[in-house]
């Protein structure tokens, strides 16, 4: 280990001085993706308008190997010539399956590590190395500890460096990237402020490394790995952007429809302090890394024919027209040639039109999205998924409602429990209340009262952003289970239409989960078989591949495959998570809201009180409530139907159908 940092020295990663090629992941075995790595197709779509390459991937998966294979075709080329491969890496949600591909070429294709030397971006400060948030531990968990790096190549900066000596150490750390010959290539993620490493907006392009203080954003997103927002540390030791310019080859990486619009900062906008990633456009070899929901928010995905000649497919004209709609602010049967011509849509005019045809077309297919009657008028069995004990009333509660006064027979599998979105003082509110219930009716008063005390003096002593213990966590998944049975009420599904699920690969007690578990699919599976629903729905959400909404999502496609092909048949509709809708074009079917039923979905949402006023993870920068965004964003899919020309309504729920 070098004398600037690194991972942390035990028994268990001092075999042969080596990193430990056979210690585990967090959960003791490799993430699914690295089996799956060697038969995916690796097909990028390489943007052509971007200020600097842009590579799209189909999945994460594709574009995590892509990286890795570069990466390890350095290395080998390196060895072969008995040269030193310089990486800069960084840590977040990002890199994890690039760093579990390393790992597995390392033990399944024999990539030696052993002449490679690191340098990571940055640190929080402060922090100790052997605190399970930083960054020391988290190389080690997910690269280091698998890989046969020499300790004394790797460097990580050190949170715990004393403030006077921080400048010089600053100093110290160019110094030996200098000495190391340079980095070859820097693994970057992105912020959402547009920060590379912790260059946060203002960051100057000839910033070095140094202590600087994080976005309040930046503190934000970080909020759910230390459970709060106050645990996160205000300030980073952070290599500049100068310093990362100074590499030879640059990949940024960004996955997740979180990530949509500050990528279309970076690739198309012109360099600016604002978003620090710019910068790389004026790097000779700096690309950019992207997999489909991250690269969303591009030109060339928002209106492609704006790059010239395109195949027009149903769902390109549809995009198009809708577009030009709202941008015109003209109903669909409104427009006319001079709309389509104006708006650079000529070539749509000249194969499809005139625009009354174009107009008309996709006025019809709107106007068949928009279903009164979701799972038909004959009695059914529908089966919703919740990856959280909310996600079903705040996404669908309206169409959950419909379905029951439809006479259909609605079931509710809750995936995960929920428990580390509880806050502690609910927890013990509820400790309370079971001790005076105990006591008030006689009930084992004094168990009551030791277990009671038990758990206080673990809420007491745990450290701020530390996991709980059992007791606790269990306390919390009944909260969640209490409100969840309390919120189906009121859409009328009863108790014993209510599956909590409370799958194995949640079950951490802390952010990072485990893979999808064998018992996790045949539990998606027996539920399936047993209840054999006519429709099922699920949160579909373009998540980062670690958000447990895509998780669960994954887990329940590849069931959903299996049974489709042994020939049980249902049909698959999503439904937007608490945080996006679906695009007005993408929109397979509209479930028309009342006010009434409105009003009843937001006392649904109530029902969680746990996650009201002031929720654990709210996700993203969106301050408002649940119930809120649930009501804006339903009344705002009916403004844009009723801006599109087609029947006003007051409220709608979206749903796109999958088909495998
Ligand atoms: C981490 C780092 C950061 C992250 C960025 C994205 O070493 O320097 O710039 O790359 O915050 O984080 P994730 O990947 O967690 O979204």
């Amino acid at each position: 280990m070098s004398k600037l940092g690194g991972p942390p020295r035990t028994t268990r990663h001092r075999r042969q001085g080596l990193y430990d090629a056979q210690c585990c992941a967090v959960d003791g075995r490799l993430p699914p993706w690295n089996s799956l790595c060697r038969e995916l197709p690796l097909e990028p779509q390489r943007l052509t308008n971007t200020r600097l390459p842009t590579l799209v991937f189909k999945t994460s998966v594709d574009a995590s190997k892509y990286v890795a294979v570069a990466i390890a075709e350095l290395i080998r080329r390196n060895n072969a010539r008995g040269k030193p491969t310089v990486l800069g890496l960084a840590t977040g949600a990002t890199p994890v399956g690039l760093y579990a591909e390393l790992v597995r070429m390392h033990r399944e294709e024999g990539l030696d590590f052993s002449r490679v030397i690191t340098f990571n971006l940055d640190e929080y400060y402060p922090m100790s190395p052997t605190d399970p948030h930083s960054y020391h531990e988290f190389m080690r968990v997910h690269l280091f500890e698998h890989v046969n790096i020499p300790r004394e190549n790797v460097h990580i900066p050190d949170g715990n460096i004393p403030l006077e000596r921080v400048e010089s150490y600053c100093r110290e750390y160019e110094q030996l990237i200098r000495e190391a010959g340079g980095i070859d290539i820097q693994v970057l993620g992105i912020g959402r402020t547009g920060h590379i490493a912790f260059n946060e907006p203002g960051s100057p392009r000839s910033s070095r490394t140094r202590l600087v203080t994080l976005d309040p954003l930046t503190r934000h997103d970080a909020a759910q790995a230390f459970f709060g927002e106050e645990n996160v540390p205000a300030r980073a030791l952070t290599m500049g952007v100068g310093t990362i310019l100074d590499a030879r080859k640059i990949f940024i990486i960004a996955f997740g429809e979180r990530k949509a619009s500050i990528v279309q900062r970076a690739c198309e906008e012109l360099p600016t302090e604002a978003v620090t990633a710019s910068f790389l456009q004026e790097h000779h070899d700096a690309t950019f890394i992207l997999d489909e929901p991250a690269a969303s928010k591009l030109s060339a995905r928002l209106r492609p024919w704006e790059l010239g000649s395109i195949h027009w497919t149903d769902s390109l004209i549809r995009q198009a027209v809708i577009w030009l709609s709202l941008k015109v602010r003209k109903g669909l049967l409104q427009l006319d040639d001079d709309d389509f011509r104006e708006n650079g849509l000529f070539e749509l005019l000249r194969e499809y039109g005139p625009a009354q045809d174009l107009g008309e077309r996709v006025f019809q297919d709107r106007l068949s999205t928009l279903v009164t009657h979701p799972a038909g008028r004959d009695s059914k069995t529908i089966l919703v998924f919740s990856p959280h004990p909310d996600d079903d009333v705040i996404s669908m509660g309206g169409t959950m409602i419909r379905l029951v006064e439809q006479g259909h027979k609605v079931h509710v599998a809750y995936m995960t429990s929920g428990n580390i979105a509880v806050f502690d003082y609910d927890a013990l509110r509820f400790v309370d209340f079971v001790e005076s219930y105990n006591r008030e009716f006689g009930i084992s008063p004094s168990q009551t009262t030791q277990l009671a005390n038990q758990i206080r003096q673990s809420l007491q002593l745990k450290e701020p952003g530390q996991p709980d213990c059992r007791e606790v966590l269990e306390i919390k998944r009944l909260i969640r289970e209490t409100e969840a049975r309390a919120a189906a009420l009121v859409c009328g599904i009863p108790p014993e239409q209510l599956e909590f699920m409370n799958l194995k690969f949640y079950q951490t007690g802390k952010r990072e989960k485990l893979p999808v578990q064998p018992e996790d699919y045949d539990a998606i599976m027996g539920l399936l078989q047993r209840l054999k629903p006519a429709q099922i729905y699920v949160a579909g959400e373009e998540s980062d591949p670690h958000g447990t909404h895509r998780v669960c999502a994954d887990a329940i496609y590849t069931c959903v495959r299996k049974l489709w092909q042994q020939g049980q048949q249902f049909e698959v509709w999503l439904y937007r998570g608490a945080w996006e809708e679906w695009e007005p074009h993408e929109i397979d079917r509209a479930v028309p809201i009342s006010p009434a039923d409105l009003e009843r979905k937001k006392l649904a949402i109530f029902r969680h009180q746990s996650q009201k006023d002031r929720a654990m993870f709210p996700g993203g920068s969106d301050r408002r409530e649940f119930w809120q965004r649930a009501e804006e964003r339903n009344k705002s899919t009916a403004a844009t139907y009723d801006a599109l020309g087609l029947p006003e309504f007051f409220a709608l729920e979206g749903f796109v159908r999958w088909r495998g």
